[in-house]
């Protein structure tokens, strides 16, 4: 399973590269807008700071504008990956996009048949929004398991299932569980993810033990 990050913060997305644990990154209007930064600028920093796909979602509705909007985003670093809604323009302006060898991301996915058409339509990856999916009542990981098992079915389909509006590190197990191909989690969840109270409570009692041993694995060695 792939992690991306789902932040505009240079600075997170810096720290959590250095991990080596990051795949890619995906970034919207909001959380760019939550920077108070210039896009563009913004986009051009993040991928030079991670090798894999970036994110950018465009902000126009119809499809020409979108067009345009994706080429140029695309044109900022090879491992842009243009994202849109899905809508038809969005479809459409995939199905472009994708023709012209461009990563194409088709966010605010909400259903299996809208994750058909984002297939069908070329694209490198589908993002379904679980978080908000649970917030209204619903079954976010039923849509997941939907996904997997129809693209599964139709081994034509290209598009990697990318698990968006991700709130807790339940939702990455039962993503993977599922055989989702991507996570996209928020900086916190991600820091939780390593997070387990009986690592910390088993590490104390290693290194107060190793204490009175009174040795030193790198000795004079340091
Ligand atoms: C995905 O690409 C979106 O940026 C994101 O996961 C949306 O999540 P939210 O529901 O927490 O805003």
């Amino acid at each position: 399973m792939k992690f991306f990050v789902d932040t505009a913060d240079v600075a997170e997305i810096a720290d959590l590269n250095d991990s080596g644990l990051l795949d890619g990154v995906t970034t919207n209007p909001s959380l760019v807008a939550k920077t108070g930064r210039d896009f563009v600028t913004t986009v051009k920093e993040i991928c030079k700071i991670v090798k894999g796909p970036v994110s950018a979602e465009v902000a126009a509705t119809d499809h020409a504008t979108m067009l345009a909007e994706g080429r140029k985003l695309a044109a900022l670093a090879t491992n842009v990956a243009v994202k849109v809604p899905l809508t038809l323009d969005g479809l459409k302006t995939c199905k472009a996009l994708s023709d012209d060898g461009i990563m194409v991301n088709v966010t605010l996915c909400f259903s299996p048949a809208q994750a058909i058409l984002a297939a069908k339509a070329g694209a490198a990856f589908v993002s379904p929004f679980v978080g908000r999916l649970d917030d209204v009542g619903h079954d976010g990981m039923a849509l997941i398991a939907d996904i997997v098992r129809i693209y599964t079915n139709y081994p034509d389909f290209q598009t990697e299932v990318l698990v968006a509006s991700i709130r807790h590190p339940m939702h990455v197990v039962e993503a993977a569980k599922l055989g989702a191909d991507v996570c996209t989690v928020p900086p916190a969840v991600l820091r939780s993810l390593v997070k387990h109270p009986l690592t910390d409570k088993g590490l104390d009692a290693f290194l107060t033990d190793w204490k009175k041993t009174g040795q030193s694995i790198l000795g004079n060695d340091k």
